[in-house]
């Protein structure tokens, strides 16, 4: 059965201090998880070793530990950087990948991105797979050749039973990205359908619909339940929103 997953991004946000209250507040009052449903507390370097215990000692499910980049190489001269084997050694599960905020600022290329997915593939981990357009490409309405060309580059070479094992696919429109604008629901599913149809047509139906496609950008309490009910949109990555126990809650029972 397809996963539907929530996926807080805390970004380079909150003290250790604040992100042990963040997570018990958070992991305390929310609900038990159906089976084929996971949070991710995608949390900053500095909070993985307390967050992993947090999250060890929770009698909680399917609540899961997730990084926000990682290194390609296992070791080596890389100042500033962090390798695979380094996250799985404080219990990350999970590694955002190719976020538009990396593409953008820190100049990772699809081919980069793509080395990445191929070593964390090898360490056995999920990825959560950014693409999403800037919005002279939406105005130009070329976004579904924009996402293809991200989709095609960096995970296309993966054999099928590779992708469905690690790929999650989180769509994140750059334009609304922590400005409060969301993709309308019609947006989110058409895109959505989108990236499902060219997973068909690229490996199977069957593939296809096993697939997790999250929306991600300005998703809050009060819309999520709405994008939730899409027919191809399993769940969010939440910036803004994932950083006080109050504004995520929501957002993870809209899952249910
Ligand atoms: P936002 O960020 O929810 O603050 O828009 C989403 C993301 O960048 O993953």
């Amino acid at each position: 059965m397809r996963k539907k997953i929530v996926a807080g991004n805390w970004k380079m946000n909150t003290t250790i201090a604040e992100g042990k209250l963040l997570l018990d507040s958070v992991i305390s009052q929310m609900p038990a998880l159906a089976s084929n449903h996971q949070v991710i507390f995608c949390v900053p370097f500095t909070q993985l070793f307390v967050a992993n215990e947090i999250v060890n000692q929770s009698s909680k499910h399917n609540i899961f530990l997730g990084a926000q980049n990682c290194h390609d190489k296992a070791a080596g001269a890389f100042t500033g950087e962090i390798s695979i084997p380094m996250l799985t050694e404080v219990g990350v599960h999970s590694v955002i990948i190719g976020h538009s905020e990396r593409r953008q600022y820190f100049g990772e290329s699809n081919t980069f991105l793509k080395a990445k997915v191929d070593a964390l593939i090898a360490a056995n981990k999920q990825i959560l797979f950014c693409c999403g357009e800037p919005l002279q490409v939406r105005e130009a309405n070329t976004q579904n050749e924009y996402v293809t060309a991200q989709l095609k580059e960096s995970l296309f070479h993966l054999s099928p039973e590779t992708f469905m094992q690690h790929i999650v696919i989180a769509y994140e429109p750059i334009w609304a990205i922590g400005t409060g604008v969301t993709a309308s629901t019609e947006q989110a599913q058409e895109m959505h359908a989108s990236i499902r149809h060219l997973l068909a047509e690229t490996y199977s139906a069957e593939m296809a619909n096993e697939i997790t496609i999250l929306y991600g950008g300005s998703c809050n309490g009060s819309n999520a339940k709405e994008l939730f009910s899409c027919a191809d949109v399993d769940g969010g990555l939440i910036g803004g929103a994932a950083l006080k126990a109050e504004l995520f809650l929501p957002i993870i029972q809209a899952l249910a």
